[in-house]
């Protein structure tokens, strides 16, 4: 049967990565975003089935834009949130209005659009959710201080427990994918700081950070067949960072 996935952040890092594998893997994708044409366009010069959906999400109406995204695709099997902010700053530096813009992305958003997804997967008895955790989920954060991210990625577990709990019956499976540190532009000023990132590197059993790929490889089994059994779980994908 085939599936329908909305992937926010789709553009790039490991959302667009994760985008990618949905559509290798036969499903039809459309990524929300602010900037997601080129991305689009790249796929569809090889054929495959994406959408765009231009979308800021810190000011779009999230309810609308999954409607929207259920218009486009003619209903939703999935929804991957990979949309991503990060102020990285001290807690006696970080103001509440840059407290509640990493809290809203991140978490908000999630459940917004895990609400207004959810019918849509309830009619076709068949649905997958996927939130984006890290392993900041379980520690207090990097080597910079990014309270309101930390908090943001520790919630989400709570979250992805309580969906996946509420609406295991309704053939919905709800969880979070949990990457250790990962090749995006999310994470370019720490690895352009070799004080930063060589302790990272250090302490990761594997040596290396991950490439978005190796992060939707995983995602792409959360989102398929094979997940039907797994629910309310954080999946770490992280080199053995946490068994450090
Ligand atoms: N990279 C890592 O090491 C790492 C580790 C653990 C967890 N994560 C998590 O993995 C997820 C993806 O991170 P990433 O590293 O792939 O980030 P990234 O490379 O910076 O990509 C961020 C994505 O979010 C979109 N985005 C940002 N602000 C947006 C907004 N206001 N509205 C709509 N889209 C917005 C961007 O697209 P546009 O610019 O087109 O809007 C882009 O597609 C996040 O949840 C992050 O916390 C990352």
């Amino acid at each position: 049967m085939e599936r329908v996935a909305l992937v926010t952040g789709g553009s790039r890092g490991i959302g667009r990565a994760i985008a990618e594998a949905l559509l290798r893997r036969g499903f039809r994708v459309a990524i929300a975003s602010r900037q997601p044409q080129e991305a689009v366009a790249a796929w569809r010069a090889e054929g495959l089935p994406a959408h765009a959906l231009a979308a800021d999400l810190e000011r779009e109406d999230l309810e609308a834009l999954v409607a929207r995204a259920a218009e486009a695709l003619g209903g939703l099997h999935v929804l991957v949130h990979a949309a991503a902010v990060n102020v990285r700053k001290p807690a006696l530096e970080l103001s509440y209005e840059e407290w509640r813009r990493v809290l809203y992305l991140h978490l908000d958003a999630a459940f917004l659009l895990a609400k207004a997804a959810a019918p849509h997967m309830a009619r076709a008895g068949w649905g997958r959710i996927l939130f984006l955790g890290s392993v900041t989920t379980f520690t207090a954060g990097g080597p910079v201080p990014i309270p309101a991210y930390t908090t943001a990625k520790t919630a989400l577990l709570g979250l992805t427990r309580a969906l996946a709990k509420e609406w295991a019956p309704l053939g919905i499976r709800v969880n979070l994918l949990c990457p250790g540190y990962v090749e995006t532009d999310f994470t370019l000023p720490v690895r352009q700081n070799p004080e930063l990132s060589g302790p990272i590197t250090a302490r990761i059993p594997l040596g290396r950070w991950a490439k978005p790929e190796e992060i939707a490889r995983v995602a792409a089994v959360l989102c398929g067949e094979e997940a039907e059994y797994l629910t309310g779980q954080a999946v770490v994908v992280d080199g053995g960072f946490l068994a450090y």
